[in-house]
């Protein structure tokens, strides 16, 4: 029997005002990493440096991460780190951000170590000799906040790479629900259905265990509950709260069992035709949980704990309220036309099977199934079942 870890940040605040527990942090400087405008045209920023200079804090701000980091950004980042020594890295903002300031901190600590060397899964050095790390989420999706991912890009190899170490798991994680409830609808919608996406995902993996799955279930079910009240009212705080739990919930889970084929797919049409990651994600689901009910019996499970008479149906309700197409053809997103999604299929799909979500998916799919559930997808037909 092997031995199995189980990683999650060692305290995770949650509430309205969580954010107020960074007036606890022990120090004397944080450097707050944030995107792009969003964080500081909402008070967050000040609020947070405020916060913290009543606690004895110094800070500075490392601002303007764009949307898919670059690691020049990072790079930028670290430099400043380097200048003013903090001894907290406090990540303000969506996934960018916080993936941003995850790698900012390896390269903090570790200024000799090349973005090459830290590729291989694994391969990151000890952080935590100079700064531990603070994470308070602005969208409810990626769950960055969470996990041991982080996801940079090489403009010039038109490369995206995620980085996997257990060591840039935050040390903390901050659920506060006034900063996502200034998300606009449509990105509430897609990041909402990415953090669904993570937790049906991680509950069919064939690396799911009794540590994932509860929080998988509970994932799918604070998302069914609240996703369409968040995009709906945005102000509500209930529901923007339910949506941060559901996403950090997802992300325990997924951080832990890995992904499946939503994601493999996602990101190769991502990396091909710039179609927003949740979005993507959204679209492909039905077309995958059709695909994986031969191989999987999670769903019928998971449908009967949750009351839910069916997972496919589930998302497709749920994507209808959301203003989300059933196709890509649908979609009629800038620049994917069928000529083109064509031309590239054949490559997309190679890449998408190699994508290294594909295996922790059920059922052990091979490059003729990925293309198939692409072709589905694209043109909002059945999928092809092998039994
Ligand atoms: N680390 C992980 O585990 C993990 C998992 C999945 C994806 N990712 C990565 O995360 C990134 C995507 O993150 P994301 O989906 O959170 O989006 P994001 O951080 O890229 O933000 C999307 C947009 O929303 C804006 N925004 C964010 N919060 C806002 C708010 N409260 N009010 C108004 N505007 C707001 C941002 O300024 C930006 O323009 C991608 O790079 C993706 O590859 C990381
Ligand atoms: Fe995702």
């Amino acid at each position: 029997m092997a031995i199995m870890s189980y990683s999650v940040p060692r305290e995770i605040y949650y509430g309205e005002n969580a954010m107020g527990k960074l007036a606890e942090l022990k120090g004397t400087k944080a450097a707050i990493v944030t995107g792009g405008h969003s964080m500081k045209k909402f008070g967050f920023l000040d609020k947070a440096a405020e916060i913290l200079k009543k606690g004895g804090i110094e800070s500075i701000i490392i601002d303007g991460v764009e949307p898919n980091p670059s690691v020049a950004t990072v790079r930028r980042g670290a430099e400043a780190m380097l200048k003013f020594e903090p001894d907290w890295i406090i990540a303000i903002g969506g996934g960018s951000a916080i993936d941003a300031a995850k790698v900012m901190w390896c390269f903090y600590e570790h200024p000799e170590v090349t973005f090459e060397e830290i590729v291989p899964v694994g391969s990151m050095p000890a952080l935590r000799t100079k700064a531990k790390f603070v994470a308070i989420p602005s969208t409810s999706g990626t769950a960055s906040e969470i996990t041991a991912f982080s996801v940079i890009t090489d403009p010039e190899k038109s490369m995206k790479y995620p980085i996997v170490s257990g060591e840039m798991v935050p040390d903390i994680a901050i659920l506060d629900p006034e900063l996502p409830s200034t998300m606009p609808p449509d990105i509430t919608a897609n990041t909402g259905m990415d953090a669904m996406c993570h937790a049906l995902e991680a509950l069919v993996s064939i690396a799911a265990t009794p540590f994932t799955t509860p929080y998988a279930l509970e994932a799918i079910r604070l998302v069914t509950d609240n996703l369409p009240e968040a995009y709906a009212h945005g102000k509500n705080l209930d529901a923007r709260m339910k949506m941060h739990e559901a996403s950090a919930l997802a992300g325990m889970a997924f951080t832990n069992a890995s992904l499946g084929l939503v994601h493999s797919l996602a990101h190769k049409l991502g990396g091909e035709f710039h179609v927003t990651h949740g979005l993507a994600n959204a679209i492909l689901v039905p077309y995958i949980i059709a695909y994986n009910e031969q191989f999987t019996d999670q769903y019928a499970y998971a449908a009967e704990v949750l009351k839910i008479d069916n997972l496919s149906a589930n998302v497709q309700r749920l994507n209808a309220q959301l203003s989300i197409p059933k196709s890509f053809q649908e979609l009629n997103w800038d620049g994917l036309t069928a000529e083109k999604f064509e031309a590239v299929l054949d490559r997309m799909s190679q890449h998408a099977f190699e994508d290294p979500c594909t295996l922790t998916n059920p059922g052990t799919p091979c490059v003729a199934d990925v293309k198939m559930i692409y072709k589905a997808a694209f043109y909002g037909t059945p999928i092809e079942l092998q039994k």
